[in-house]
């Protein structure tokens, strides 16, 4: 692909994006016995449409959901081909709960030559383009994220040093060296899978995505940027941080006027599906205020600004 910068143009990578909807859910039961984790409702949608969305909306077209074997059959009914979303959904097993970095083996065919995000199907962002801006600008090694939580203990941990530089990460530590936890998205370049097959399972037998962390921030190439505040990042893991992150979305939703996590609307914006696409689309839809929404103020609202 070939983008145009102030005055020149120069080659960038491609960039694959992977869904990591795995996990026995067991923190959900029994929940999970209905539907996984990541099929959930946070307020009007299923919880995969977020970080299906965030994806989407970074311009990332080709991308591979890894589920459960009993799972992954309920991803593809949701999700189909999709074409819907204007990109490719490649689907993957992950057998038994190895780890988040078992998802670049499971997917390696799936990454070719490129460079990938993954992103965990339970993370629900919301707010500014940090993303957006990393995927276009990302060149090689290793970009994640800080996020200051009162809980740090849940999570991977990052301790930044006196000039805000990234010195350590620990997962899950019971005493965290800082507040700031990492999110589920990682930005890798294509080192990523050599470095995932030299992993070592970790004494809970899984392969850590903080592992892979550290091998990139030793080799130097590791960027770890802080969030703002005024960014969201919910995790809907538990069955209060899900009620939670429902409510939140609902008080967007409602004060705004306007839809969290919508991939139809994203892949609309972003020029993956034209207008008339997105109106055949909706009008599949049933009556319900999933399609009043895309209809009244998406449709109508484009069809207002070409005139
Ligand atoms: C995983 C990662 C952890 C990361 C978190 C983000 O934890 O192991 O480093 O901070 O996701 O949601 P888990 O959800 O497996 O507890």
């Amino acid at each position: 692909m070939l983008a145009k910068f102030p005055g020149k143009f120069y080659a960038i990578a491609h960039m694959k994006g992977i869904i990591l909807a795995g996990g026995a859910g067991s923190r959900l039961y029994p929940l999970t016995l209905v539907a996984s984790k990541q099929l959930q409702p946070v307020f009007d949608k299923p919880m995969v449409y977020y970080p299906l969305t965030t994806l989407i909306e970074g311009g990332i077209r080709e991308l591979c959901l890894i589920s459960t074997p009993h799972d992954l059959p309920r991803f593809q009914q949701l999700l189909g081909d999709g074409s819907r979303f204007g990109v490719t959904i490649d689907y993957r097993e992950q057998a038994k709960p190895a780890g988040i970095a078992q998802a670049f083996l499971i997917a390696e065919s799936f990454i070719g030559q490129d460079n990938v995000t993954l992103i965990l199907g339970d993370n629900i962002f919301y707010g500014g383009d940090s993303f957006y801006k990393a995927f276009a600008e990302f060149k090689s090694g290793e970009t994640i994220y800080g996020y200051h939580v009162n809980d740090p203990e849940r999570y991977g941990v990052v301790e930044f040093d006196a000039d805000g530089k990234a010195v350590s990460i620990e997962e899950k530590p019971k005493l965290p060296k800082s507040n700031y936890a990492v999110p589920g998205l990682y930005i890798c370049d294509n080192q990523v899978i050599e470095i995932a097959k030299n992993l070592k399972p970790s004494a809970r037998g899984e392969l850590e995505i903080t592992a892979v962390n550290v091998e990139y921030l030793k080799r130097g190439a590791l960027r770890v940027q802080r969030l703002a505040r005024g960014f969201a990042w919910l995790d809907a893991g538990t069955s209060s941080s899900l009620h939670e992150a429902s409510a939140y979305v609902q008080t967007i939703e409602k004060r705004a006027g306007i839809k969290i996590g919508c991939p139809e609307e994203a892949a609309f914006r972003q020029g993956f599906v034209s207008l008339a696409q997105l109106e055949k689309i909706v009008g599949a839809m049933p009556n319900c205020e999933y399609r009043a929404y895309l209809e009244n103020e998406v449709v109508a609202e484009a069809k207002r600004l070409q005139k």
